[in-house]
């Protein structure tokens, strides 16, 4: 059975059973607490707990997930990997266990021709948590389920959480045995390959805290409801129903391998081994590839870019691995151009978009190949001198520093290193190398820990949100009467903040806009009796829950103080102009470049907006040019604005686009400007009609990263004072310059050209002069102590002027006498001092090296050289006569 059919029939059986379907909601969400998405449930958190009433009392999803706490572990074993789909069917206070497990058993051996899975009833082991003997009972009453095959497990198997704080519960998870092929007999405690987990019924109904294990937490209290959660891995059960071994060789996941093979000229599971953990070293690497390119897809495809930190280095770090591996199987050309369509083919059987958006996604794939590609190039560089300069020096260890450096500055992954120093008959000092690995990390831990007491502690906010949503009125109006119901100072509930102070102040109503999708928050004041608090801040700590960050400029305020709150209107109109021109540069950006040039992330405040955007080169200026042409035709025709408020698919089915790194909720707000010209989720505030952005002016387009370009505007008043400043130093080069405007360009051009001319003009007479000196340079020449010395100062001289002088003169000397030539010049802006000897001046003694250094040391610099000729410098040019009599001195001073 495909998973895709597998699939379908998951979400068929639950809607028969009375659950609404809900769709998979993308990779990233906004918990912070979490890098990806993990589990089914992670976007039903808010409704487990109560925090949101639930739309629906039942409902099922197959979620997108990924876990990369195993990552090395991918290939190695038949379980593990990064990304894998979730089956799940909730109930939000509706049925509990007894519904649950019913469910389970009737899709899982209900008949294939009836929708069901059809598995062997006799194959199926359940476990509970070793308290719950209610689950035990009602498996044994309600399916016919053999009771030696119902077993008690502790804590750490049969008791769910999110690993965080959060919903959670005693579990019962479900096996199906594979037979003994695949290990010992002796059910799930036995040997849990063999014995396959295939869906987990979470009987959620407590709240927890402080969770430090899986075993280690803490139970705040009961949920206001008892509900259901449960997950089935897809590709879990795809395996058995597909009868493969693991689910690297399943119809959504093996062709890549199966591509990969092809091209290394691999034969996969060519061992004959059975199970993944015995198998041979290209196998592992080969079901790398397949993991990690499937991975590297979904996770692009929802917005995630590679970069050197939190999602976007595990996506990096993915990026790399399959790349390395492929590389390690011995294919050595760019491989994700062959791999990466692949698996877009299979995924985009249950995510049509992937293949909508796969131009942007291999674009974004295909640049951070490169950009590995070039760091091995150059990394091997680096290597190739770290094991020269260890050779030369007798080593036969590469140092942890070089190993660190090279993997730090570089992202040379060290396997690599070990590998390509071995090849050169090194060693490493991985000891070493680790050891700095771990300091580093301690650093970046003690980094994160300072970061993290900066915010203020998550709790307080729940506690405020519990007494209900902020009634927020951004879109509807710029001053709302309002009550304060919470503030804060440090991270800490208080009843009131004192003139002068700052703090966080949360009101039962407010027109502020929060931060949100790009657009700063608002600024304004919020005053009541005799107080006034400037708004400085405004954020939305937690899901329903509006803070403003004040500071009281006078007067203090108290909880329950009724109050004003204003926001400053220029502002707000400034901020609308550049949300919505935002929006304008996107659609224009996209008209000119195409549905791929795809917004990655904006930020916009008033007068102000960027945006980043997924493409490969620098923007000419005709292109640029373009673009905001396009952006300006659509603000002259005052095209309507408008917002209104729809489901997701229906959202997408109209086109508009959705920002990556935001989940949305069942109902979306999209924006349009003229209907379909630009359609947008989004939630900022926005103008009327297009032609109140007013001008917009681009300013600046620059690389942010691999594959990312970033485009800047001015917008309104700010364009127009920008063109202005611009107009008014025209006006002042015309005048400088006196011509009419319309010449300036050419004359300015001419002028330039004129004025190189003229400069290498002067460089030529002047190299003449100073050349010209230097025919009378022996006639200066002195006797000091028996050695005939000419020490002059060149005026203007420059270094090679100075060179070639000093070598010139020496040979005009002569060899008969000692002679010694040490000539001066300044014409770089610094002094030099070039000093010769012949061959009887060497053989007095006299050393031209020795001589530079008591020259330069004069001029406070120095320099050095062989004993025929040196050469050195200084700082100070009027040390220059000083410098030479230094010299003399020496020569005087040794005979
Ligand atoms: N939330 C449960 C799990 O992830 C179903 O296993």
């Amino acid at each position: 059975m495909e998973t895709a059919e597998i699939r379908r029939r998951w979400l068929s059986f639950f809607e028969s059973k009375g659950h609404t379907v809900v769709p998979s909601a993308p990779l990233i969400h906004e918990d912070p607490n979490l890098l990806f998405v993990n589990a089914g449930m992670v976007p039903f958190k808010p409704y487990f707990l109560g925090q949101e009433t639930p739309p629906w009392d039942r409902a099922t999803s197959v979620q997108k997930c990924v876990r990369t706490g195993d990552i090395d572990e991918v290939g190695k074993t038949s379980r593990h990997g990064t990304f894998f789909q979730m089956n799940g069917n909730f109930s939000f206070g509706d049925y509990f266990k007894k519904d649950a497990i019913i469910f389970a058993w009737e899709l899982l051996t209900g008949s294939q021709d009836e929708g069901g899975y059809g598995l062997d009833p006799d194959r199926i082991w359940a476990t509970v948590y070793t308290e719950d003997d209610e689950a035990e009972q009602l498996w044994l009453e309600h399916t016919p389920i053999a009771p030696e095959r119902v077993v008690r497990r502790g804590k750490k198997d049969n008791y769910w959480h999110m690993g965080v704080a959060g919903p959670g519960g005693p579990c019962s998870e479900i096996f199906y045995d594979r037979g003994p092929e695949y290990g010992v007999e002796g059910g799930p405690e036995a040997d849990e390959d063999r014995y396959l987990e295939v869906w987990n019924l979470v009987f959620m109904q407590y709240e927890l805290t402080n969770v430090r294990s899986k075993e280690d937490f803490e139970i705040v209290g009961p949920l206001p409801a008892q509900n259901v959660d449960t997950g089935m891995g897809l590709e879990r059960i795809a395996s058995i129903l597909q009868g493969v071994d693991n689910l690297y060789e399943i119809d959504e996941v093996y062709p890549v391998l199966a591509k990969a093979a092809e091209m290394t000229g691999k034969t996969y599971g060519a061992s004959g081994a059975k199970t993944a953990e015995d198998a041979d070293p290209d196998d592992v690497r080969l079901r790398v590839v397949a993991d990690h390119v499937r991975s590297s897809l979904m996770l692009i495809g929802d917005g995630v870019t590679p970069g050197n930190e939190g999602r976007g280095y595990v996506l990096r770090r993915m990026l790399r691995r399959a790349v390395r591996s492929m590389r390690l199987l011995g294919f050595d050309e760019p491989a994700l151009p062959h791999l990466l369509p692949v698996s877009m083919e299979r995924m985009s059987a249950s995510y049509p978009e992937l293949r909508d958006g796969f131009e942007r996604i291999a674009q974004i794939a295909y640049t951070e190949e490169e950009a590995f590609r070039r760091t091995l190039a150059q990394g091997t560089q680096i290597l190739d001198h770290a094991v020269t300069d260890t050779k030369s020096a007798g080593g036969e260890v590469l140092s942890g520093d070089d190993a660190f450096k090279l993997h730090d500055t570089y992202g040379f992954p060290i396997d690599l290193t070990l590998e390509m120093a071995a090849e050169q008959g090194l060693a490493v000092d991985r000891d070493g190398f680790v050891r700095l690995m771990d300091e580093q990390r301690q650093r970046a831990k003690a980094d994160a820990k300072a970061k993290k007491g900066g915010h203020a502690n998550t709790e307080v906010w729940k506690e405020l949100r519990a007494l209900g949503a902020t009634d927020w009125r951004a879109y509807t109006e710029l001053g709302s009467d309002a009550t304060v119901v919470g503030i804060v100072r440090d991270g800490e509930l208080v009843t009131e903040l004192e003139p002068g102070e700052r703090g966080q102040v949360v009101l039962d109503r407010t027109p502020f806009y929060a931060e949100s999708g790009g657009q700063v928050a608002d600024a304004g004041f919020i005053a009541a009796d005799g107080s006034h608090l400037d708004v400085r801040d405004v954020q939305r700590p937690v899901k329903g829950l509006i803070a403003h960050t004040v500071e009281v400029a006078g007067g203090g305020i108290r909880l329950g103080a009724p109050v004003r709150a204003e926001v400053d209107p220029a502002w707000r109109v400034e901020a609308c102009q550049a949300h919505s021109g935002t929006h304008v540069v996107h659609a224009a950006l996209r008209q000119v470049l195409g549905p791929s040039a795809l917004q990655s992330g904006s930020y916009n405040k008033p007068g102000y907006l960027r945006l980043d955007f997924a493409w490969n080169s620098a923007l000419s200026a005709n292109v640029r040019a373009e673009i905001e042409h396009v952006a300006n035709l659509a603000v002259r025709d005052d095209l309507p604005v408008s917002a209104s408020w729809m489901t997701l698919p229906e959202a997408r089915q109209q086109g508009a686009l959705a920002l990556f790194g935001e989940t949305y909720d069942e109902m979306v707000r999209v924006v349009e400007i003229g209907g379909p010209w630009s359609r947008e989720l989004c939630g900022g505030t926005h103008v009327r009609h297009s032609s109140q952005v007013g001008a917009l002016t681009i300013t600046g387009e620059s690389s942010v990263g691999s594959g990312v370009r970033r485009l800047e505007a001015f917008v309104g008043m700010n364009a127009l004072q920008h063109l202005a400043t611009e107009r008014a130093m025209v006006a002042e080069l015309t005048s400088l310059v006196k011509v009419p405007q319309g010449e300036l360009v050419e004359r300015v051009g001419e002028m330039v050209t004129r004025l190189r001319e003229v400069e290498r003009e002067l460089e030529r007479s002047r190299r003449e002069q100073v050349l010209a000196a230097a025919g009378s340079l022996t006639d200066g020449a002195e006797d000091v102590a028996g050695v005939t010395v000419v020490a002059r100062h060149i005026a203007g001289g420059a270094p090679d002027d100075v060179r070639r002088m000093v070598l010139d003169t020496r040979g005009k000397l002569g060899d008969e006498r000692p002679s010694v030539v040490a000539l001066t010049g300044d014409g770089g802006g610094k002094p030099v001092v070039v000093v010769a000897t012949n061959e009887a001046a060497r053989s007095a003694g006299v050393k031209a090296g020795a001589l530079v250094r008591v020259a330069a040391q004069t001029l406070g610099g120095g320099g050095g050289g062989k004993d025929d000729i040196a050469q050195g410098g200084g700082s100070k040019p009027d040390q220059v006569q000083a410098a030479l009599e230094a010299l003399k001195q020496a020569i005087g001073s040794r005979a």
